[in-house]
């Protein structure tokens, strides 16, 4: 697929998250399959350039292109402020993240809170544009701020007409939050309406759903966020689906737990020990989440301290489910009986 003057392996873009798309998980993800992995959302209050959570962030070491940042904010002059910092600091891509409801990001009028001030929008679009001639950007939104006010065709016009060089949309509203289902009238709606890439997300959780949302949409790409976590070989599944109109066999258990350690041994360097156990932790709880066994394993792996001990019980809980099953099966797919 060609995207922002980048030729990508696919259409299989990992979708911003917070506190979970850092540099060890965008890397995973494009290991197994992504076409393209957004970073999670930085600041463009320039007064947090310096703090280490920001700078870890920007870091891209190592990072297999094309590498896309995302920023958030709403004072136009700190936008094409922060687009130009991390433009000079690697970022390939510059994405702006009109999408997220939290309320960190909307009390301040940022996040998917912008898609009520038409004007506003098209303002910072274009000082980011402009700040950063040599760089595409790209926007994320969401299908509008209400049910009632679904102004995506809208955002989705002044984005192309500013120089945006594709979207993806949410199949939400602000208000909707995660809640009820994601549609994707809106998407295809505004794909119909615009010639720039769009990209399709939301509650995308298996090879069919993301045939299924590119048909009916008509979209160039879809974005998956939460079904990647704890799950990130989810991208070459799609990939091989949408190729081949088959489905890969579930993977090795002993694949599964040689892709879990070498991602915690990522988490762990890239954080350090002490809070990259901390980290590990979630991740640990999202790849095992639906295993025989898993609840206990989670309760007793969440106390362990250290390193060593959690990747002992890493080791021993997967070891345990390869005994009983060379493929990774989920406890749903089980017969009642057999589900610990
Ligand atoms: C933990 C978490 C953090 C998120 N952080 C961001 C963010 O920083 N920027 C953003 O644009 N969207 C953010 N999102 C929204 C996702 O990018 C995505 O639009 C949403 O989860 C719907 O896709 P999904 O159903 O595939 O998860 C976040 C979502 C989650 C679950």
């Amino acid at each position: 697929m060609q995207f922002a003057g980048f030729t990508l392996r696919n259409n299989l873009f990992v979708a911003p998250m917070a506190g979970v798309t850092d540099r060890p998980f965008r890397q995973l993800c494009k290991r197994l399959g992504a076409g393209v992995a957004v970073s999670e959302m930085v600041t463009s209050n320039s007064l947090l350039y310096g703090s280490s959570k920001t700078r870890r962030r920007a870091n891209h070491d190592g990072e297999v292109d094309p590498i896309s940042v995302q920023i958030a904010g709403a004072d136009p002059a700190m936008m094409a402020e922060a687009a130009r910092h991390n433009a000079d600091r690697g970022a390939q891509i510059i994405d702006i993240n009109m999408g997220c409801p939290a309320k960190k990001v909307c009390n301040v009028m940022a996040g998917s809170a912008l898609m009520q001030d038409e004007p506003l929008v098209a303002r910072i679009l274009e000082a980011v544009v402009n700040a950063v001639p040599n760089t595409p950007v790209t926007l994320k939104f969401r299908t509008g701020w209400n049910r009632e006010n679904k102004n995506a065709p809208v955002i989705a016009r002044i984005a192309q007409e500013s120089g945006i060089r594709a979207i993806a949309i949410h199949g939400r509203t602000r208000a909707d939050q995660y809640m009820g289902a994601a549609e994707y009238d809106t998407i295809a709606q505004v794909k119909s309406l615009v010639s720039i890439p769009v990209i399709a997300n939301g509650d995308i959780t298996t090879p069919q759903k993301a045939k299924f949302v590119l048909d009916y949409t008509g979209a160039d790409g879809v974005m998956i966020g939460r079904a990647a976590q704890g799950r990130p070989w989810i991208f070459r599944e799609i990939e091989h689906f949408l190729r081949t109109g088959e489905e890969l066999p579930p993977p090795l258990v002993t694949e599964i737990l040689q892709v879990c350690r070498a991602h915690l041994a990522d988490i762990y360097a890239f954080y350090g020990e002490e809070t990259g156990v901390r980290i590990a932790r979630k991740h640990i709880s999202w790849y095992t989440k639906g295993l025989i066994g898993s609840a206990a394993f989670r309760h007793t792996m969440n106390q362990l301290p250290d390193v060593s001990a959690q990747l002992a019980a890493v080791d021993e809980f997967f070891g345990r489910l390869a005994e009983a099953d060379t493929r990774l099966r989920y406890e749903e797919e089980l017969p009642q009986e057999l589900a610990a």
